[in-house]
């Protein structure tokens, strides 16, 4: 069994109470989290302000890359082991945790070399006087990760903050904790100082509020659902912090007449089933010109009745849900469209070998659904995307546009003008033409508008996140 503790101030801690950790592929109980509490909380932030204020505060911009380059060497060289932890923890195939370890180490790579690249300008100003910007730390951050993709946010938000010179307070989710811990672990044994990074698990309703609420946390950073994260946002207002929120989405691809079909074939059932559809970019709303519509739906549904769903160790296409809550939920949409008359064009299989109570779940895609149909509206956050079918340009960009998310789009089209024109209008925070996530490059800047959230991460982006502004205006006569 695993028995997990607080990680504070560079040291493992037990808490009063503890939350179980299930394997997502068999049901399985596997161990146990700490559960901790709003006294947890507190004294993560107070390690995580002296280490800012302390040891890890006072090394100089390269002096942090350092550290985040030798982090991420030991995490590529245990990035089979992490891989396996995530694949038990979160359900997800074995190939797509590794990927997500190396992800990991790829961000400690890229925000390893860029921490001290990161500066403030000069501004040219009245006679006598000369004006700079300094980029400062905001101190300590807070981190309130999901389940779907721990190791990547992880990289993108927790890594980002570190470069900058932040000190983190991490709160994963009770679903998946375990490569969170796993990377403090890591990151300690590396040389990070003892309290640059804490761990705080537990639930989001004690642990979880009572860091976005704190008034020693000086930044928040949230991925999760939009209604969190409206009390995330509502909390650090309290406090009159910044919060980057990045709350998932109904992303679409767009697929013209026009387009190379093969290659978009793929990216168009990938984006939708990757990680059980449970990805916050995930694509789960197809627009396909209606003169190509019947053709390609057929390629699409072959697609599906070839996807197989099975145990993380199996490796399959698709793995189980994180949850039975989150089995039940996307159920209840599926039930829902069988229950208007949707058209169900096709669907994967459960592998007949995947353990009776893992959270597994076929692969369903809805053809010909109405682009207002709740389908094609809520964040379903399951393997289950909804093909809509348009009949011009203006009408592909309308129905686009016409839901409260907007994440990531993609379009499909030889026509390059089109491409631009498409890429301007839609509402996203990423647009990809003829192809679908660029393969997730960390150098991309990356998050939403609308109820997608707002603020960016990934990429230098994040860097001026994790950093304020002062400006100095010195007279010198
Ligand atoms: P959630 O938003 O409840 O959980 C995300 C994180 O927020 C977890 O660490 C959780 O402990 C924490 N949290 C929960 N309540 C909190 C509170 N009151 N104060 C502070 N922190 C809190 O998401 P949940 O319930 O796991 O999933 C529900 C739906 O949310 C999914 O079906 C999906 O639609 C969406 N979601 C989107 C994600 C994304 O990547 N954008 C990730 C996870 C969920
Ligand atoms: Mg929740």
């Amino acid at each position: 069994m695993i028995t997990e503790q607080l990680f504070i101030a560079g040291k493992w801690s037990a808490a009063k109470a503890t939350l179980p950790v299930e394997d997502p592929s068999t049901g399985e109980i596997i161990g146990t989290l700490a559960a901790g509490t709003a006294d947890d909380v507190d004294a993560a932030v107070a390690a995580a302000q002296a280490a800012y204020s302390g040891a890890w505060g006072k090394l100089t911009a390269a002096e942090r890359g350092r550290v985040l380059a030798r982090i991420g060497k030991a995490v590529e060289a245990r990035a089979d082991e992490l891989a396996q932890l995530e694949a038990r923890d979160v359900g997800k195939p074995l190939k797509q945790a590794r990927a997500d370890a190396l992800a990991l180490a790829r961000y400690l790579e890229f925000y390893a070399g860029a921490a001290d690249k990161l500066h403030g300008e000069t501004i040219p100003y009245l006679a006598g006087y000369t004006v700079f910007t300094l980029r400062e730390p905001h101190g300590v951050t807070a981190h309130i990760i999901p389940w779907n993709y721990p190791m990547q946010i992880i990289g993108r938000s927790v890594v980002g903050a570190l470069a900058a010179g932040n000190a983190t307070v991490v709160k994963p989710a009770e679903e998946a904790s375990l490569t969170a811990l796993a990377f403090a672990r890591i990151a300690h044994e590396a040389g990070l100082p003892p309290g640059a990074l804490n761990v705080v698990t537990g639930t989001g309703e004690q642990a979880g509020a009572a860091l976005a609420a704190h008034p020693g946390v000086h930044h928040v950073s949230f991925t999760g659902s939009t209604a969190v994260g409206a009390l995330i946002q509502a909390a650090a207002g309290q406090n009159a912090v910044p919060v980057t929120l990045e709350l998932g989405g109904k992303s679409p691809q767009i697929v013209f007449a026009d387009a190379d079909m093969e290659r978009a074939l793929p990216f168009l059932v990938n984006a939708g089933i990757q990680n059980a559809g449970q990805t916050c970019s995930a694509s789960s709303r197809l627009l396909v010109e209606r003169t190509i519509y019947e053709p390609l739906l057929e390629k699409l549904s072959a697609r599906y009745r070839a996807l197989r769903v099975g145990a993380a160790r199996d490796d399959l296409d698709v793995g189980p849900l994180i949850s039975a809550a989150q089995k039940a939920r996307v159920e209840k949409y599926i039930a829902h469209g069988r229950g208007d008359g949707l058209t169900i064009a096709a669907e994967g299989a459960i592998a007949s070998n995947a353990p009776r109570g893992g959270h597994f779940l076929a692969p369903t895609l809805f053809a010909g659904v109405a682009p207002d149909h709740l389908l094609a509206q809520d964040e379903i956050f399951g393997p289950v995307q909804v093909v809509i079918p348009f009949s011009s340009e203006d009408e592909a960009i309308q129905i686009a546009n016409g839901t409260q998310y907007g994440l990531v789009a993609g379009v499909w089209t030889r026509d390059g003008g089109r491409a631009m024109r498409l890429t301007r209008a839609v509402h996203a925070g990423q647009v990809f033409i003829n192809n679908y996530g660029a393969g997730g490059g960390v150098e991309l800047p990356f998050g939403g508008v609308g109820r997608s959230g707002h603020g960016r991460e990934k990429g230098f982006e994040a860097l001026y996140a994790f950093t304020r502004l002062k400006t100095v205006a010195a007279f010198h006569g």
